[in-house]
């Protein structure tokens, strides 16, 4: 049985203010929901701010992007071993934002993808389709090939490793993103499924154990019915994770 995983991902949203209170009614509102895995994924600046206020707490934290580089001459990157130095769990790679503002690629996610889990982080690897594309019947297509990228920069060996390292898959419809419209159940459930049977067709013990959580304006209203499909195992939540009674719902849905 996967335990279910709630990841708040606050984008480019905060200040040290608005995050202090809204770290001290997180921590209140999820002290006692004990049966699924928290986090919030904050902007790099904050990450001092949030290891010092959630140490403890059953909430993680991470970055919301790694370099795919180690170290060097890259300005303005971050790189994955600085997100570990300040007690990260988790980075989200490969995020459909990152894709369409900062001209992230397959390769490059998937480069990043390594880097995370070679910093000993759980990346929270993002793929998902346009609307174009969905309506072009090419859903299918377009993951498979968001996956395929990071067995070609990594090799199948990375599979088995990522999982020893909990990598985390999450199924995000750019059309979903931010929109308000969200994947019903069963579209989602769909593209889950088909995740999880391209990673059974390489490893049946991995693709039992991958974690895939849905994100796509994953709200209070629509997070159980979402949480309850066999192949979703939690949620990437954007909006509905500035708001503390929000994520709550949002988390207590996952219990
Ligand atoms: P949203 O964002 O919940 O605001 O749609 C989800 C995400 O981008 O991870």
């Amino acid at each position: 049985m996967r335990r279910k995983l709630v990841v708040g991902n606050w984008k480019m949203h905060g200040s040290l203010a608005q995050n202090k209170a809204l770290i001290a009614s997180l921590i209140a509102n999820l002290h006692d929901l004990k049966n699924a895995d928290f986090a919030v994924c904050v902007p790099h600046p904050y990450l001092f701010q949030a290891q010092a206020l959630l140490q403890g707490t059953n909430i993680a934290w991470g970055g919301q992007h790694a370099s795919r580089f180690e170290e060097g001459a890259y300005t303005g990157s971050v790189s994955a071993r600085m997100l570990a130095d300040f007690g990260c769990t988790y980075a989200i790679i490969g995020h459909s934002e990152r894709r369409v503002f900062m001209h992230e690629t397959n390769i490059t996610a998937a480069s990043s993808f390594g880097a995370a889990l070679k910093a000993g982080l759980t990346p929270i690897f993002c793929v998902g389709e346009t609307l174009e594309e969905r309506n072009a019947g090419l859903t299918e297509t377009v993951v498979e090939s968001q996956l395929i990228a990071i067995l070609n920069t990594l090799g199948t060996q990375v599979i088995s490793e990522a999982v020893q390292q909990r990598a985390v898959l999450a199924y995000e419809p750019v059309w979903a993103i931010g929109t308000g419209k969200t994947a019903t159940p069963e579209q989602a459930q769909a593209v889950h499924a088909f995740i999880r049977k391209q990673i059974a067709e390489r490893d049946a013990g991995v693709a039992a154990r991958v974690r895939i959580i849905y994100g796509g304006s994953v709200k209070p209203s629509n997070a159980s019915q979402l949480f309850a499909m066999p192949d979703i195992d939690g949620g990437l939540v954007g909006r509905c994770s500035l708001d503390p009674n929000d994520f709550k719902e949002i988390c207590r849905a996952a219990c």
